[in-house]
């Protein structure tokens, strides 16, 4: 989510114009050189890069040559502008549709309240308990595959693991946990639309990455026919009923709530079904690996989070989750300093003014998530991972949008019960069987090796060794 690929609707206008007065615009920060140089800044270290440009004033300006100026919003009062409380003057960029059709991520207005108003009661708290057991199962059979002694790249276990969990409760097909390697495949690849290489180029570009995309999307497009047609004359009377999401697609599709729904055709469905395999496994995925890379290297934390998950009578359930209170705390400490979805952007549809200067439209704005998250006048000492600091009263101290990995206002990601649930249980789950110990190597401020990709990645093949315990 976090892209700024060019993006041919958002025509670049010349410097200078775009409405909102005598307002100045907003600085380049003078800490990351000439404006022609910001990409190839940007390309070596995209991380260090948003830091820096945040480092003197809250609204900057950058600039991708050829495509025009990035308008990044450092603080929180703005992501709430800009989510919630101005979200008409900003729109979504046309990326996710290019890549993912008309589905939930990307759908607008009117056709995009239906759409949340038909998927919503997958995912309600009371309904994503009810999925709790289906995780577990899903979690146990691949962790019973785990060794003492195994070196396991876990970043690569957690896309396997996200897959069966998002597969079994939701899509209501259980995956091969050795094979299904097709589809596996193809769920990895929705991601190469957003590498680096393909924003760089215009869209016609045959890289082979966009290659890989297009053949993963067409792959997962055939399984979502080939599931929804198995399930076809099966669905519940009233799709509101359905136990899944194929179920509620097919009983909208059977019940001719279709129409009502703006997921007219079988092609919507078909989108609707890769944005919710795209949307929900990856994010958990890294979400997964950076907790774990966290606990391993917090001998203190882990002792704690291994104290109380030792106390549970079994596997993981439901019940347990309210009393999984240091496990809750190092997931919400994860996602504040790995959030996933590490930048969100959107695009103008009207001039803005923010902190006095203008902004012009349409021009691509970002919300940098991780640097707000990470920013010492919201958080004591920000950099460090402390799970209690969510003990006191934080939360109800913060800005409301301090703390955002899952974005906020009426867009606020449908899936976060369902990630929340998740990645509590799948630690626990580990957590009681195994221990973890970091075999990669941490930058020299002490972070692990990170790839700011689509979302905020462990970068590949970094190894944890896994002993029983
Ligand atoms: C830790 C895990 C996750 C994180 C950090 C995350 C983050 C986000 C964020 C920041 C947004 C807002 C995007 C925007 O405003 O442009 C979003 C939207 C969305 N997420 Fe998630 N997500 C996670 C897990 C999931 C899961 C598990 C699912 C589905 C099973 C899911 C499905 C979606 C969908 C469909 C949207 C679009 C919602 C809408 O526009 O109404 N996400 N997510």
């Amino acid at each position: 989510m976090a892209t700024q690929r060019h993006d041919e609707t958002d025509t670049v206008e010349p410097e200078g114009d775009g409405g909102g007065g005598e307002r100045p615009l907003p600085p380049y920060p003078p800490n990351l050189g000439h404006p022609t140089l910001h990409m190839v800044r940007q390309m070596q270290d995209t991380l260090a890069f948003g830091e820096r440009a945040h480092r003197f004033e809250d609204v900057v300006r950058t600039r991708l040559v050829g495509q025009g100026d990035i308008f990044h919003l450092g603080h929180p009062e703005h992501v709430k502008r800009v989510l919630l409380a101005e979200r008409e003057k900003f729109r979504k960029s046309s990326d996710f549709g290019t890549a993912f059709g008309e589905g939930l991520l990307t759908v607008e207005g009117e056709e995009w309240q239906q759409q949340r108003d038909a998927l919503q009661p997958l995912f309600t708290r009371d309904r994503v308990m009810t999925y709790a057991d289906g995780m577990v199962e899903q979690m146990q059979r691949r962790v019973r595959r785990w060794e003492d002694g195994d070196r396991m790249d876990l970043q690569s276990e957690f896309t396997d693991m996200t897959l069966d969990v998002l597969f079994a409760t939701i899509l209501g097909r259980e995956l091969d946990v050795d094979g299904d390697d097709r589809l596996r495949t193809a769920a990895e690849d929705l991601h190469e639309w957003f590498v680096p290489t393909s924003y760089l180029l215009p869209e016609w570009v045959p890289t082979p990455a966009r290659r890989r995309f297009r053949e993963g999307k067409a792959t997962i497009r055939e399984e979502a026919d080939r599931l929804l047609d198995e399930r076809a004359g099966d669905a519940p009377a009233n799709p509101t009923e359905a136990d899944d999401l194929l179920s509620l697609l097919v009983g909208l599709r059977e019940s001719g709530m279709v129409e009502d729904t703006g997921m007219l055709t079988d092609e919507r469905l078909r989108d609707q079904m890769v944005t919710i395999i795209f949307a929900g496994h990856d994010t958990t995925t890294t979400s997964l690996t950076f907790a774990c890379w966290a606990l391993a290297n917090n001998p203190e934390v882990k002792a704690r989070f291994q104290a109380e998950v030792d106390r549970l009578d079994g596997p993981p359930t439901a019940d347990d989750v309210a009393d999984l209170e240091v496990t809750d705390r190092v997931v919400t400490e994860t996602l504040r300093l790995y959030p996933p979805v590490y930048a969100l952007p959107r695009v103008t549809t009207e001039p803005v003014v923010m902190d006095g200067y203008r902004i012009p439209s349409p021009r691509r704005v970002v919300l940098p998530f991780r640097q707000i998250q990470r920013d010492e006048r919201f958080f004591e000492d920000p950099d460090e991972f402390r799970p209690s600091r969510w003990d006191g009263d934080l939360r109800s101290e913060l800005h409301n949008f301090a703390y955002a990995p899952f974005g906020g206002g009426p867009r606020i990601c449908i899936g976060r019960e369902f990630a929340l649930l998740e990645a509590k249980l799948a630690l626990a789950t580990i957590g009681q069987q195994f221990d973890l110990y970091w075999l990669g190597e941490n930058d020299a401020d002490g972070e692990p090796p990170t790839a700011p990709e689509m979302t905020l990645r462990m970068e590949q093949g970094q190894e944890f060794l896994v002993t029983e315990r």
